[in-house]
């Protein structure tokens, strides 16, 4: 696979140990614009998933372009964002309210206006207990499973869900899914987009019809996006995370083009064993070991054209080549395109951040760790 133009931040960042994880600022900057305006146009919410960078300074970046707010996968995570300032946060996961976790939330939900997931009565029944001793009732939205089969429940038993959680206190603002079913070849991510439309669509009309106020239909991942933009049906709030930075999975898909790459692990060529063959000191303790089978390898290389990343360990990527094609030698520096961005820069502590090819700043990977 050839990708000669990912990026604008050239490859020798001066003074940079490697392995390293460096995003390129003006591809950022591009892609959240593009979102921004895309979702704007639509008049569909942007509430990006905040997962894939674990960066106030990203979420503040995705705010100045008029984000609502963000979506996040832990109440740790929520944690993390509310203290720098978000006011506005969705909680996209059945959350399990034990009791910590549901003091640790009744005290989120006064410093921000705090959203969950949930998609059973034993759960709303949790999330119930614990909006007892906040100051207002906790806000819920009902999970709906469009395809991906992971949580939600199916369109038709949303309304029972929503009626438990309004019987156990909650406020239930409306639905969500996540399409992950889109992150597959060919048709996917279309197929999912509609997939998404039809069962937000269902589960809203279900609740409306059990007497419940829907204000929120929130869908989305990266794969999807543009489908839902151009017909976003019922959906009033996308999530994606991905697209901030994307990756090799989203090049795979089509998603993204190798410009919109804002992030790469920069590496140096630590090993030359062989001539089909070089050994990178980025492994998957820093690309992440995600891989779908439908992408080529651990990552792309971009100074190899060609070249796949055809093993990982924990501090090696072994590069497989052609013999005959031009290779960088022994100490070059070269970036890899992770698979998965969201894996990648949990790996890390911290984003090193460039603009053409200059070190500008270092982001803390803040919620790095947030997992409860
Ligand atoms: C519930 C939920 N919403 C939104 C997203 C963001 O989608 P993507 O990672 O494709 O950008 C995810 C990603 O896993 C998710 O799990």
């Amino acid at each position: 696979v050839r990708h000669p133009d990912v990026g604008t931040t050239p490859v020798t960042v001066p003074d940079l140990d490697t392995p390293a994880l460096v995003v390129d600022l003006d591809v950022l900057e591009r892609n959240l614009d593009a979102m921004a305006d895309a979702t704007a146009g639509a008049g569909v919410a942007l509430r990006p998933h905040a997962k894939t960078h674990k960066c106030p300074e990203v979420a503040r970046l995705q705010q100045q372009r008029g984000a609502v707010g963000v979506s996040v996968a832990t109440v740790g995570e929520a944690e993390v964002f509310c203290d720098d300032g978000v006011d506005d946060i969705f909680v996209a996961y059945p959350v399990w309210a034990s009791e910590r976790r549901g003091r640790r939330m009744a005290g989120l939900a006064e410093r921000c206006r705090l959203t969950v997931g949930v998609d059973s009565p034993a759960a709303a029944d949790t999330l119930g207990r614990a909006s007892r001793s906040s100051a207002g009732p906790l806000r819920v939205l009902v999970e709906v499973d469009s395809g991906h089969h992971r949580s939600g429940v199916l369109p038709d038993q949303a309304a029972a869900v929503a009626t438990a959680a309004a019987r156990a206190g909650l406020e239930v603002a409306g639905v969500f899914t996540f399409p992950g079913h889109g992150y597959g070849p060919g048709g996917a991510p279309e197929a999912a987009a509609r997939d998404e439309a039809t069962a937000l669509a269902r589960a809203r009309d279900a609740l409306e019809a059990a007497g419940i106020e829907v204000t929120v239909v929130s869908g989305g991942s990266t794969p999807t996006a543009r489908a839902t933009i151009r017909h976003p049906g019922p959906v009033n709030e996308l999530r994606p995370g991905v697209y901030a930075f994307n990756d090799a999975q989203q090049l795979a898909l089509g998603s993204c083009t190798p410009e919109q790459v804002a992030l790469t692990a920069h590496a140096t060529v630590v090993s030359a064993p062989a001539p089909d063959r070089l050994v990178l000191d980025a492994g998957s303790k820093v690309l992440g070991a995600d891989r779908p089978s439908w992408v080529g390898g651990y990552g792309c290389v971009v100074e190899v054209p060609g070249a796949t990343v055809t093993a990982l360990s924990e501090h090696h990527a072994v590069v497989s080549l052609d013999p005959d094609a031009p290779r960088p030698g022994i100490g070059a520096r070269v970036r890899v395109v992770p698979n998965h961005c969201c894996n990648a820069v949990n790996l890390v502590d911290e984003l090193v951040v460039a603009r053409g090819g200059v070190e500008v700043d270092r982001w803390a990977v803040a919620a790095r760790g947030a997992n409860t």
